[in-house]
């Protein structure tokens, strides 16, 4: 029989993680299904164990439960702790473990496939919810030369960074309007791009050639690519990461690690968008 995984999220049934999934599971050979739940809001656990009593092995998590899943976690990787969210939880017969592999599935994108090492770099992060504190640590653990978080809401930023200022990297937080000037790395971790905003920093920040990764993808993160690609970055959506955190979240999982720019590319083939 297959062991059985899914995606649980409100709303869901826009996730392409089971896409994702159902192709490395092909191209790994490995025996699982994977499905979309859609929990009500208030019944995320019951959901999950309702789940798991029927077999399920393990599961991706998505808005807006991600801090739930952290609260349900028995045990939590020191990813998970870093950015006190859980967006992947295995099933383990002696309690749920919880990661949280989406730090690691930007990292891998920025340094795999859009080909820039971060060690070195100026990073600057924009935003300071749950989506930009996921990954501070991940990019912490890559070396930058310095990472500044701006944020609307500065002391939220603030907060963000003073729970990773042990790390080692030089960090700083900030409001939007005093984000730095010429940074290499630009990321988007807010949801301006959800109101088709183009961007929200100055584009004083872009470096020459920089980065400028949306976490978004599809027609959401247009304004946003537009805006880069018009002040002389390199844009680049957020299927990439999608794509990586799911491969290291198979791998927690299945410990398999499959090969994920195959899959990339049939997803941005699916999403009907340039290479
Ligand atoms: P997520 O889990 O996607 O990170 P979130 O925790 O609600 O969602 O965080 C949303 C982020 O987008 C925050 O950084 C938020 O800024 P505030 O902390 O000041 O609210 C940011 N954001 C949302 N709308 C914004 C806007 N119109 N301009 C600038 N930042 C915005």
């Amino acid at each position: 029989m297959s062991d059985s995984y899914a995606v649980v999220g409100n709303p869901v049934e826009h996730s392409r993680s089971p896409a994702i999934h159902v192709m490395f599971a092909a191209q790994t050979g490995q025996q699982l299904t994977y499905e979309r739940l859609l929990a009500p809001l208030d019944g995320f656990e019951a959901t999950l164990r309702a789940f798991a009593a029927a077999g399920g092995k393990g599961c991706n998590v998505t808005v807006p439960f991600k801090f739930d899943a952290f609260a349900l976690a028995a045990v939590r990787t020191e990813r998970a702790r870093l950015g006190g969210a859980v967006n992947t939880l295995r099933f383990d017969a002696d309690g749920w473990t919880g990661d949280n592999t989406d730090g690691a599935g930007l990292v891998n994108d920025i340094q795999r496939n859009a080909g820039r090492t971060l060690a070195g770099l100026q990073v600057l992060l924009v935003g300071a919810g749950g989506a930009a504190a996921g990954v501070l640590g991940s990019l912490i653990a890559a070396a930058p030369a310095r990472i500044t978080v701006v944020n609307r809401t500065v002391d939220k930023a603030q907060a963000l960074v003073a729970g990773h200022a042990h790390l080692g990297v030089p960090l700083h937080a900030a409001t939007l309007a005093d984000a730095p000037a010429e940074q290499d790395i630009l990321i988007n971790a807010t949801s301006t791009s959800l109101a088709g905003a183009a961007s929200p920093v100055d584009a004083r920040v872009l470096a020459r050639g920089a980065l400028a990764l949306d976490m978004m993808y599809g027609p959401k993160a247009q304004g946003f690519l537009d805006w880069a690609a018009a002040h002389g970055a390199e844009p680049r959506d957020g299927l990439g990461m999608l794509v990586e955190q799911a491969a290291e979240a198979f791998f927690f999982w299945r410990g398999v690690r499959p090969e994920t720019a195959p899959v990339l590319k049939t997803m941005r083939s699916e999403l009907g968008e340039a290479l």
